[in-house]
């Protein structure tokens, strides 16, 4: 059997053990999922639609103690939290409404009638990391069991305890036992025993891009069906014509914001050149106004690195030499610290330029033109997010359209909003969660003819 210790990231102490599930838990846990699917999907969609809404009343009630778990056991400040755990039950109530609405289409045909039905997919393994475990959970969960499917998620070890209680919050609320399981494991027991298990038909990934192309080769071989999301090294793009003042007020909380620990993160900075000092001045203050320290105080912006061997990684990035134009605070002490950290000029082959440093570092590049900004933006292999900063409709349409991303802001660094679709371009990932359509990802649409040959 074995345990592991979640740590507070803000302190280093122990703040509870969990046990793993072995290789022989998971396939129980698929066992008991694959029972249950005929039974769930058979609910009927407006009954189907209230126990939904019934968890989401659940999290609700249980928003306190699930926000004080990620600050405990995350390190994340209380304010991101809350929001955190506001999100679960606003994407159980969004998906709630969906199971009434999982319609086909009755197309046209010569003697019959032809109709499409959205047959939910089956057991689906849901694999989260550890930097939004709440959120990130319920992007897979809600629109997979409006959709009729079982759930078999796997929390990132190092961060178990939320996902672990809304589990028990979807039994409390009525869910019947195997509809929606939370195992705590290693990636590479639980994880990898979803991925190859044939009764589990979609598997849903969120994680790095290394980790997410093994996935997508080890699914092909059943060719299951496969959803990614992934790494990023998103732009933040400011043009001379812009609000400086606000583009340079924001640009910290598009990079910092949970300590830089977000596949969104716009953690390249590109500044047309005429204004590249004005912006820096701003930006520098705006960059120690950022307030980092104990994630239990409401004051607080952002709290530590989810662990010691993360903040080595972030640190790698920033070697002795690095060229480190300022930086902000960061308590001194016990607690996974990294002062938010700007880089400055950076050579366009530092790896802290074109890697994923999932950590509260950015790097400021001039560009010339809108050309030279647009070139810059898509040179990764990423496209996940991105923001455009300029007072130009047109500019900002034009620019819009020609960044290889999948979520862009224009004056804006705004976060994901459930009820429109997210997702990747290129190495970013797979297919879209959230949004409308989302519950279609976890259906196979069947075609039925039926004749109406008089016989
Ligand atoms: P990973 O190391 O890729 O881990 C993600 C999840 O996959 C964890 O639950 C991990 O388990 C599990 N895993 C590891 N190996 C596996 C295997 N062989 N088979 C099945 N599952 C396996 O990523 P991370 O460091 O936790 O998360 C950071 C990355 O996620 C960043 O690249 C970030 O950009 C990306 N991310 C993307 C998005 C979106 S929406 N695009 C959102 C958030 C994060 P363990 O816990 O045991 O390692």
């Amino acid at each position: 059997m074995s345990v592991f210790t979640v740590l507070n990231p803000a302190t280093e102490e122990p703040v509870t053990t969990v046990t793993q599930a072995s290789a022989e838990e998971a396939d129980e846990a698929i066992a008991r999922a694959s029972a249950a699917l005929p039974a769930w999907r058979a609910v009927a969609p407006g009954d189907r639609a209230r126990l939904l809404r019934a968890f989401a009343a659940a999290v609700d009630a249980a928003s306190e103690e699930l926000a004080g778990l990620e600050v405990a056991g995350s390190g994340h400040p209380i304010g991101a939290a809350r929001w955190e755990a506001g999100q679960v039950r606003d994407v159980l109530m969004y998906y709630a409404a969906a199971p009434e609405r999982l319609s086909g289409k009755q197309i046209p045909v010569a003697g019959g009638l032809n109709v499409t039905f959205h047959e939910p997919v089956g057991v689906v393994g849901l694999i989260v990391p550890w930097n939004f475990p709440m959120p990130i959970l319920s992007w897979g969960m809600a629109p997979a069991l409006a959709a009729g499917c079982t759930v078999v998620a796997k929390p990132a070890e190092v961060t178990p305890l939320t996902g672990m209680r809304i589990a028990s919050l979807a039994l409390e609320a009525g869910l019947p036992e195997g509809v929606f399981q939370v195992l705590p494991g290693k990636g590479s027991v639980v994880g990898q025993r979803l991925v190859d298990h044939p009764l589990v038909r979609k598997i849903v990934f969120t994680g790095s891009t290394e980790v997410g192309q093994r996935i997508m080769a080890d699914c092909a071989r059943q060719v299951k069906r496969l959803t990614l999301e992934l790494g990023g090294k998103s732009a933040n793009i400011v043009f001379a014509d812009a609000d400086l003042e606000k583009a340079a007020a924001t640009a910290p909380y598009a990079v910092f914001d949970n300590a830089g620990q977000d596949c969104c993160a716009r953690s390249r900075i590109l500044v047309q050149r005429s204004v590249l000092g004005t912006f820096m001045e701003r930006f520098e203050t705006a960059v120690q106004g950022v307030a980092v320290g104990d994630p239990s105080s409401a004051a607080t912006e952002m709290g530590p690195l989810i662990s010691a061997a993360h903040r080595s990684h972030v640190a790698s990035y920033v070697p002795d030499g690095a060229p480190v134009a300022f930086r902000g605070h960061a308590p001194s002490g016990p607690g996974f610290w990294y002062p938010p950290t700007v880089l400055a000029p950076v050579d366009l082959d530092d790896p802290a330029y074109t890697e994923e440093v999932f950590g509260p570092v950015v790097t400021v590049t001039p560009f010339e033109d809108e050309a030279e900004a647009v070139a810059i933006a898509n040179d990764t292999p990423y496209g996940l997010s991105g923001s455009i900063w300029t007072r130009d409709v047109g500019r900002a349409i034009r620019v819009a359209r020609a960044v290889e991303t999948g979520n862009l802001s224009v004056n804006s660094h705004s976060s994901v909003r459930y009820w429109t679709p997210f997702g990747g371009f290129k190495q970013s990932g797979l297919g879209r969660e959230l949004g409308p359509d989302a519950p279609d990802a976890f259906t196979e649409v069947k075609n039925v003819f039926i004749s109406t040959e008089d016989s």
